[in-house]
């Protein structure tokens, strides 16, 4: 496992992380080899079929944590502060250590939140933060960083989040140079999603490079595999296997 503490390894060599829910999907994770696995709150979307990541509070947070947890025992594994549950120091410790017993063993948050994060690492609780589309709070899902305004915003929230503490930064859906200028200005590892090839490490969202879905992925998902075809195959194959009484057989 690695401890956020190796994480500056991640500048010279690409981070693989991962986002995972569930016990069966972590421990394929962990076989895999992925860096992390990030239990991000886009199970919102992907697992529950809500409108909006800020649909999923701490306790429904809390149980793919922990079954995550149970299914990982040797990845790092980042858990996703869902909105809301960091909005101040004193409560977002105390969530954040309710990830940490539950197998997180760093969390993330959205946004230059710096004496949020300067409060995390103060009770030695690791932070990845997270700039560009920040999904909470965000009014479309466009590109961030198209226009030179958003784009000294954000870079100066990464310097920012990078003074604080951060272990490693997500970059989500920005522009490609802006990515790579980030990159070269942090000296933490970056994680990119729709960030472009400039960055030092890439995360997806489970369901999108497995191919879990029928069809609508974000322009910047490649889908590794079909799972969505296999499992579509296999069900329709029990259904007519029950019909036709092939199955139980004898
Ligand atoms: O919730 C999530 O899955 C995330 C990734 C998109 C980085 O924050």
């Amino acid at each position: 496992m690695v401890p956020a503490s190796d994480f500056s390894r991640f500048k010279q060599a690409p981070m693989v992380m991962a986002t995972g829910y569930d016990f069966p999907f972590a421990r394929i994770l962990e076989e895999a080899g992925v860096d992390a696995i990030l239990v991000g709150d886009s199970l919102a979307n992907v697992v529950l079929g809500l409108p909006t990541t800020r649909a999923v509070d701490m306790d429904v947070m809390a149980v793919f944590v922990g079954a995550v947890g149970r299914g990982a025992k040797d990845t790092h594994i980042v858990a996703d502060m869902p909105y809301g549950s960091d909005a101040d120091p004193r409560s977002a410790v105390a969530n954040a250590k309710r990830f940490l017993a539950l197998g997180a063993h760093s969390v993330k948050l959205e946004g230059p939140k710096y004496e949020v994060v300067k409060a995390l690492i103060g009770e030695g609780i690791p932070v990845v933060g997270h700039v560009g589309l920040m999904p909470q709070t965000a009014k479309s899902l466009r590109q961030v960083g198209r226009e030179e305004a958003e784009k000294e915003e954000v870079l100066r929230a990464a310097e920012g989040l990078a003074a604080a503490g951060v272990v490693a930064m997500v970059l989500e859906h920005m522009a490609s140079d802006l990515a790579t200028e980030i990159t070269r200005r942090v000296p933490v590892p970056t994680v990119g999603i729709g960030a472009g090839p400039g960055v030092d490490g890439q995360v997806l969202v489970l369901h999108d490079f497995l191919g879990m879905h029928a069809g609508n992925y974000p322009p910047f998902v490649r889908a590794f595999a079909d799972l969505h075809g296999a499992a579509l195959a296999g069900a329709k194959d029990y259904c007519r296997a029950v019909r036709t009484r092939a199955f139980p057989g004898r």
